[in-house]
């Protein structure tokens, strides 16, 4: 694939935050962005690194009013070496290319993506921060750019890759959160896109968290859309539990994220010799677990949060505490082993991290 290649000049480099304390998570973006363009008969195109900059989309731009699109979150970090290292990417593009069949995008070809995002990290490598904790958070997006507001399969694509300097995803940091189980609303139904990272998902969970929020809860466990039963996502990452010592996730059923800290969780966890089991788990499963003892850890994992702990419970109106409401020992082991892997700081036994 050629890019073309377009970098800001020397006056016009923006400087990136000093420090990335009271910096809002994914507010603040680098000096350039890859773009290239789809289009049928003609394929992926006219692509560029360029300086970061507003788009020009076409108020009847598909995407602006039926939202075919797909996102993705990766970061780049600093380790203690200096060096500059990736997390897993290969499958961040897999599942960008599983949710463009389902979204009907063009797919991407992984290795030519994976090696222009090296160069645009490469160019603004200034903009990975390097205090204990943060990263270069790095969006690659899909939008459908058919100026047509008839519903259909879009005939454009744009494609384009952003980065942000992040800090911790929630203002607590690695502390544990108080989670709402939410008994209004769903995230997604079965047969539906669920499983697909794209924007319609994260649209409809937005009241819910809202309405959470107001009640002094930082995010919703969501539940299945059928029997509204059995325990799916909190917020926008997957769930885990340690019950009777077992780590145990739901098992995914077309209507739930494959997260790759999700998959990462489960592999360290049986690499240490834990019991690892993905399996539909009902909320009552849990309320019971944490009254009678079994249940003594939950902690939620992505991407932006890594691993988050959950200290607080509340299902119709009823608190209950998990464990102690501290962090848990297994939880912070999770959060210890993957970031030091990410950072470098501890061995990586499944070559997870690549260089720049
Ligand atoms: C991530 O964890 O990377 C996500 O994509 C969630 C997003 C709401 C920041």
């Amino acid at each position: 694939m050629e890019v073309k290649f377009s970098a800001r000049s020397a006056e016009q480099l923006k400087i990136p935050p000093a420090s990335m304390s009271g910096v809002i998570f994914g507010t603040v973006f680098s000096d350039h962005m890859f773009c290239m363009e789809w289009e049928e008969g003609k394929g992926w195109h006219n692509a560029e690194i360029k300086p970061y900059g507003p788009l020009m989309l076409e108020p009847s731009s598909m995407v602006l009013h039926y939202a075919q699109m797909s996102f993705e979150g990766l970061k780049a970090y600093q380790t203690d070496s200096g060096e500059h290292v990736l997390f897993r990417p290969r499958e961040n593009f897999k599942r960008m290319n599983r949710t463009s069949l389902r979204m009907c995008l063009p797919e991407l070809d992984i290795e030519e993506v994976l090696t222009t995002l090296k160069k645009l990290l490469r160019l603004d490598s200034g903009w990975v921060p390097y205090e204990a904790g943060t990263s270069l958070y790095i969006r690659p997006t899909i939008l459908a750019t058919e100026e047509a507001i008839g519903l259909k399969v879009s005939s454009k694509y744009l494609f384009f890759i952003i980065l942000s300097p992040v800090g911790p995803y929630y203002p607590q940091g690695f502390n544990p959160v108080k989670i709402m189980v939410s008994e209004k609303y769903v995230r997604a139904v079965p047969g539906g896109v669920g499983y697909a990272k794209t924007g319609g998902n994260y649209a409809a969970s937005i009241l819910a968290e809202k309405e959470a929020k107001e009640l002094g809860y930082t995010q919703v466990l969501w539940l299945d859309a059928v029997e509204r039963r059995y325990i799916e996502e909190v917020g926008s990452m997957n769930i885990f539990f340690l019950i009777n010592e077992e780590i145990v996730t739901p098992q995914l059923t077309g209507s739930i994220l494959p997260g790759i800290t999700r998959m990462s969780v489960l592999e360290l966890g049986k690499h240490w010799g834990l019991k690892v089991s993905e399996r539909r788990v009902s909320i009552d499963e849990i309320l019971k677990g944490l009254k009678d003892g079994s249940v003594t850890e939950i902690f939620g994992s992505g991407t932006a949060a890594v691993i988050s702990p959950v200290g607080v419970l509340s299902y119709k109106g009823e608190e209950c505490q998990v464990g102690n409401g501290e962090t848990g020992p297994i939880t912070s082991r999770f959060y210890e082993q993957l970031t030091g892997i990410q950072y470098g700081k501890v061995a990586d036994p499944f070559d997870w991290v690549e260089s720049i």
